[in-house]
């Protein structure tokens, strides 16, 4: 029998995290119980703390910056972000966080090849299948394996078929591993001489910590290579959104004409040259990332959880008793007030797994506790010697 609440199909699950009202209503819980939210990949240090006096500034007055069109070309974002990243402002596409890149590029490639099949690098995150289907593209995910989730670029092609688009995350949501850049130059080489476009979505690059690794410079010598980013994550503003896609010149040129005019609104245009030049937030970040991830980490194992290696600022998790005992950790921990991520819909995760966010040291402490707490009630009870 599977435990309470799980005699449902993956679609009844909310598709992203952060969204505690279905599985709350689910568990039987009241809808405004207060939590600590584990399940949604943000950066626990932002928004940075001038956002606040920044914006408001910005809605004072006649000259307010929401009452005036954006510019369409973004033009003073984009040289923010061609200076942060080392390539010229016509390789840089703004866009209304990585969840539209995403559209963008899947689009991009429903124009170019319109019927020609996607292969997605799986288990991986659910907009790569949405933005393929919503333009006519067919997908096909290639499931890496657990528990290190290797990704062997020579495999990984033989078994692509027809697809001329390849979608890839690193490091990825959900498992938080991170495909070397060797193996991205080899997968390169090899997509090139198929005729494949691969596109690597970098939404949480910031959080990699030490050796990046990263895969700008390869733009110059891939013209089918495109990376997608968002600010969304590392400066929490999921509610602002804030994204882009690199590209060379002409292949950016051809995403956005796929994009509607003033698709970024005007205030979060404004705000990418401020945030890229805020070092401060960024050395907090890392410093952060350098104390709290292996803490958690160590935390997570010594309750005894199998945990994947993660870049990123969350972790792929599973009871070593299996499937069952991990998703009954999941309404265990929401009665304790936390909510995590599930893998229902996570194709090739079946729900065997689950997806902890890294918080400040408060809210990883309460989570360990939380953990530690759910996973002593779950031990079998010892058995009692015989009573005299
Ligand atoms: C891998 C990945 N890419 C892109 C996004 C979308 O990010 P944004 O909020 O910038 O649209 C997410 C959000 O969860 C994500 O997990």
């Amino acid at each position: 029998m599977s435990p309470e609440g799980f005699g449902m199909t993956s679609d009844d699950w909310p598709l992203h995290g952060g969204q505690p009202g279905p599985l709350l209503a689910r568990f039987g819980l009241a809808e405004d119980m207060p939590l600590l939210d584990a399940s949604a990949n943000l950066n626990p240090l932002g928004p940075p703390a001038w956002l606040a006096g920044w914006l408001a500034q910005r809605l004072q007055g006649g000259a307010s910056a929401v009452a005036r069109y954006p510019d369409p070309d973004y033009r003073e974002a984009r040289e923010a972000i061609a200076a942060h990243e080392g390539v010229a402002p016509e390789q840089v596409l703004l866009t209304n966080g990585g969840a539209e890149a995403i559209f963008l590029a899947a689009s991009l490639q429903a124009r170019e090849q319109p019927g020609a099949p996607a292969a997605i690098v799986g288990p991986t995150f659910a907009e790569y299948a949405r933005g393929c289907s919503a333009h006519g593209l067919s997908t096909r995910t290639l499931s890496l394996a657990p528990p290190d989730f290797r990704l062997d670029p020579e495999a990984l092609v033989a078994d692509l078929g027809a697809a001329r688009l390849l979608l890839l995350c690193r490091p990825n949501n959900p498992t938080g591993t991170l495909v070397p850049r060797a193996a991205v130059e080899r997968l390169l080489e090899l997509t090139a001489a198929k005729g494949c476009r691969v596109v690597v979505d970098e939404a949480f690059v910031d959080f990699i910590g030490d050796a990046r690794e990263a895969l700008t410079p390869l733009l110059a010598a891939h013209s089918h290579l495109l990376l997608l980013r968002s600010l969304t994550k590392v400066y929490t503003l999921p509610g602002l959104r804030l994204g882009y896609l690199l590209a060379d010149s002409e292949t950016v040129q051809r995403a956005a004409a796929g994009q509607p005019a003033w698709s970024v609104n005007g205030l979060a245009a404004a705000l990418v040259a401020p945030l890229l030049a805020d070092r401060g937030f960024a050395r907090r970040t890392e410093a952060w990332l350098a104390a709290e991830r292996p803490r958690l980490a160590a935390g997570l194992r010594a309750l005894g959880l199998e945990v994947v290696p993660s870049r990123a600022n969350f972790f792929l998790v599973r009871h070593p008793a299996g499937q069952e005992a991990t998703r009954a950790l999941l309404p265990a921990l929401l009665r304790r007030g936390v909510l995590v991520r599930h893998t229902e819909s996570f194709a090739g995760l079946d729900g065997g797994w689950l997806r902890l966010a890294l918080g400040d040291a408060a809210a990883n402490d309460r989570l360990l506790a939380a953990l530690g707490h759910v996973l002593q009630q779950r031990k079998p009870e010892p058995k009692k010697g015989r009573v005299r």
